[in-house]
C-alpha cells in the first residue's frame, strides 16, 4: 500500500498529512497564521509567505511522526503538494518544500489543484459516495458548482462572476465591525436573528449556474444604512438567508437539470455554514439522493485532501516533473 505525505500552503493553514491508498488518514496536521492576519481584516499574502516558512519543516515532522514513521527516513512513496491556485509566495513555499522532501527521499512527487483537493475531501470520510454527484464548492477565495462524474472526472457548471461566498461573508462581517473570519461568526449570529428582518435581493434568478455577491454585500451595506436600529443578528440572519436562497436555488436547478444525479455534497469553508448545511438536507431528501456534508475539519483547508486528490493525479497521470512552478490563477476546468 502507497503512502503519501501531502503539503497544502495555499493561503493561511500551513498543513501537512500522511494518507495511504486506501485512503485512510495517518495523520493530518494544520497550523493556521490566521491570528497575525486578523488585525488586518484579512490575509495579508507576505505575512502568510513568512509564517509558513516558519511553520513547514515542524509541521511536516510532527505529520510524519504522528503517521508512525521515522522522520529522518520515512516510508513515504509520493510526496503531493498543491501547486494552485492561491497565494505566490504561500504556495511557492509548499512547492519548494515538497520537491526538497522528495529529492531527499529519492521519491516522486505530484502537484495538485486545490480545489480538486476540496472536492476529494468527502470521499476520506464516505467512502461510499455515489456517482454523479452535484457538488457545491464555497470557500473563501472561490465559489463554484461542479458536476462530478466520478472522482477526478468533473465538469464546472458554474461559478461567481465576483466575490466569493466566504469573501462575501468576511467583507459583510467586517462592515458590521465583527472580527475576521466572518463567516463563524455571522453564522453564529444569524441563529438568534430574524431572517427576513431586512429585505435583501436575491441575485442571479437566471437558469444559468453562475453566482453573484457584490450586490448582496452593497445590498447589506445600503439597508443597514437607512435602518441602523435593525438588530445585528437580524442583519446576518437576512444576509445568511440571502446567500444560502442563491446558492441552494443553483443547486436545486442542477438537480432538475441533471435528473441522472445521485447525491450532492458540500465543500469549501463556506461547507460549514448551518443554513447550506440544512439546505443541501433538505434538497437531497426532497430528490431523493444522498448528500455528503464534510465535517467542519474537513470543509476547512487541510493536506488529507490534498494526498486524496494526489494520489489519484499520480495514479493516473503519472509524477509531475521537478521543473513544476506555481500557478495562482490555476482554473480547476483546466486539471486533467
Ligand atoms: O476553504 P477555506 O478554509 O479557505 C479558502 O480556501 O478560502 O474557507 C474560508 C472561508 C472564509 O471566508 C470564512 O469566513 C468562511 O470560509 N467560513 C464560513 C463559515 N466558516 C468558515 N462562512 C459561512 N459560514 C460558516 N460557518
Ligand atoms: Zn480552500
Amino acid at each position: 500500500m502507497a503512502l503519501v505525505l501531502a503539503i497544502e500552503t495555499s493561503c493561511d493553514d500551513t498543513a501537512a498529512a500522511v494518507v495511504d491508498s486506501a485512503l485512510h488518514v495517518h495523520s493530518s496536521v494544520i497550523e493556521s497564521s490566521i491570528d497575525l492576519h486578523r488585525p488586518f481584516g484579512g490575509v495579508v499574502p507576505e505575512l502568510a509567505g513568512r509564517a509558513h516558512l516558519s511553520t513547514i519543516g515542524p509541521v511536516v515532522r510532527r505529520a510524519l511522526v504522528d503517521a508512525g514513521l521515522n522522520p529522518h527516513a520515512p516510508a513515504i512513496d509520493v510526496v503531493a503538494v498543491t501547486s494552485g491556485p492561491g497565494l505566490i509566495g504561500s504556495l511557492l513555499i509548499g512547492l519548494s518544500a515538497a520537491k526538497a522532501f522528495a529529492l531527499a527521499w529519492e521519491v516522486p512527487f505530484v502537484g495538485v489543484n486545490h480545489l480538486e483537493g476540496h472536492l476529494f475531501a468527502p470521499l476520506l470520510e464516505r467512502p461510499g459516495l455515489e456517482w454523479p454527484m452535484v457538488t457545491l464548492l464555497v470557500s473563501g477565495g472561490h465559489s463554484m458548482l461542479v458536476l462530478q462524474h466520478g472522482p477526478g472526472v468533473h465538469e464546472v457548471l458554474g461559478e461567481t462572476i465576483d466575490d466569493a461566498a466566504g469573501e462575501a461573508y468576511d467583507k459583510v462581517a467586517r462592515w458590521l465591525g465583527l472580527p475576521y473570519p466572518g463567516g463563524p461568526e455571522i453564522d453564529r449570529l444569524a441563529a438568534e436573528g430574524t431572517p427576513g428582518a431586512l429585505k435583501l435581493p436575491i441575485s442571479m434568478t437566471g437558469d444559468d449556474f453562475d453566482f453573484s455577491f457584490s450586490g448582496l454585500k452593497t445590498a447589506v451595506v445600503r439597508a443597514t444604512e437607512k435602518n441602523p436600529d435593525v438588530a445585528l443578528a437580524d442583519v446576518a440572519s437576512s444576509f445568511q438567508a440571502a446567500v444560502a436562497e442563491q446558492l441552494l436555488r443553483k443547486l436545486r436547478r442542477a438537480l432538475e437539470v441533471h435528473s441522472d444525479l445521485k447525491g450532492v455534497a458540500l465543500a469549501g469553508g463556506v461547507a460549514a455554514n448551518s443554513a447550506l448545511r440544512h439546505g443541501v438536507e433538505g434538497l437531497a431528501g426532497e430528490f431523493g439522493v444522498a448528500s455528503f456534508l464534510p465535517s467542519m475539519a474537513m470543509c476547512t483547508d487541510n493536506a488529507a485532501m490534498i494526498a486524496a486528490a494526489g494520489l489519484y493525479r499520480f495514479a493516473h497521470g503519472g509524477p509531475s516533473d521537478f521543473s513544476l512552478s506555481a500557478r495562482p490563477n490555476w482554473p480547476l476546468s483546466e486539471v486533467s
